[in-house]
């Protein structure tokens, strides 16, 4: 490439920088939602994307429209929260939860969960039929939170596509599952049902993870593929919300790709299954 070249393509460059913080903090300052620390990739790619959709010429006419239209904010939402989830995803994470964390949890009266990000909820549901095999889920409450309404509406509902049943299962019993995934759940011709009973320690909230407060007095966080979104500085503040959130002594398990490693934070924890990204608050 030319040096002229070079220089119109680094030009160009800077200014989609500039649009994009520009429209984020027109986000911020309209609608509440702060993605100002979202990992730069990420926000690029998807923001590429809805522009190509939309038609629009260029970010600036898409930052107009967003001021204007809730419903093309509401659809941006949407393309910015990545809900790509399953049951008993990682099963040898699931595998370790249920026989070395799960004993842990068995030792207080009650324990109380909070899945962070739970998306459509298969997580959720994943960790109630383990808890409910290990003889603990009475003694639990599980709180399931997402900022996207629609996600967690279905978490909800806890109905999903029949096809994905084979594959649950094998993840399933991968992890160590103790019956059949078929146990759980109704079918009609084309949905897998989750049964209404596996919902009976789970609450549903609305809680964005960047704007919202701490939990209190947790003992197990589970937030899993969600922090991977967010640059370094956001994943400190949100690694600090669930130090707060948890009992001392308390568990953080985290996705596959991520870790407390390189972060300040991760000294007020000991890692206590690196593969599984299972941590464990420190008592002082
Ligand atoms: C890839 S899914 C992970 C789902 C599930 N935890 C799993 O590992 O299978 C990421 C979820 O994080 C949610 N999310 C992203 N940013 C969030 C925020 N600021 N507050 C709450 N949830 C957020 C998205 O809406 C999405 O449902």
């Amino acid at each position: 490439m030319s040096l002229e070249r070079e220089e119109l393509a680094d030009e160009a460059k800077e200014i989609e920088e500039l649009e994009i913080n520009l429209l984020l903090e027109a986000i911020y300052q309209r609608y509440g939602y702060d993605f100002r620390d979202y990992a730069r990739a990420h926000l690029r790619r998807r923001l590429r994307h809805r522009l190509e959709l939309s038609g629009l010429s260029d970010l600036g006419a898409m930052q107009h429209r967003l001021l204007c239209q809730r419903d093309f904010f509401e659809q941006l939402l949407r393309d910015l929260s990545i809900n790509v989830t399953e049951m008993f995803r990682d099963p040898a994470a699931y595998r370790r939860i249920r026989e070395d964390v799960v004993p842990l949890l068995k030792t207080y009266p009650y324990v109380k969960i909070w899945h962070a990000g739970c998306a459509t909820g298969e997580e959720v549901y994943s960790t109630a039929i383990l808890l409910h095999e290990e003889g603990l889920l009475e003694r639990c409450r599980i709180y399931a939170t997402d900022f996207n309404r629609v996600a967690l509406q279905k978490a909800k509902e806890g109905v999903y596509p029949l096809e994905r049943a084979r594959q649950y299962n094998s993840n399933y019993q991968k992890s160590g599952g103790r019956a059949s995934l078929v146990d759980y759940y109704r079918t009609d011709s084309e949905s897998m049902l989750l049964k209404s009973w596996l919902r009976k320690q789970m609450v549903f909230a609305d809680h964005n993870l960047v704007t919202d407060g701490v939990f209190s007095e947790m003992q197990l966080v589970v937030c899993r593929n969600v922090v991977i979104y967010f640059n370094r500085d956001l994943q400190e503040r949100i690694f600090t919300t669930f130090h707060q959130s948890l009992c001392p002594g308390g568990f953080l398990w985290l996705g596959a790709k991520e870790s407390l490693k390189l972060m300040k934070i991760g000294e007020k924890f000991s890692e206590l299954y690196g593969s599984e990204k299972i941590f464990k608050k420190r008592l002082q």
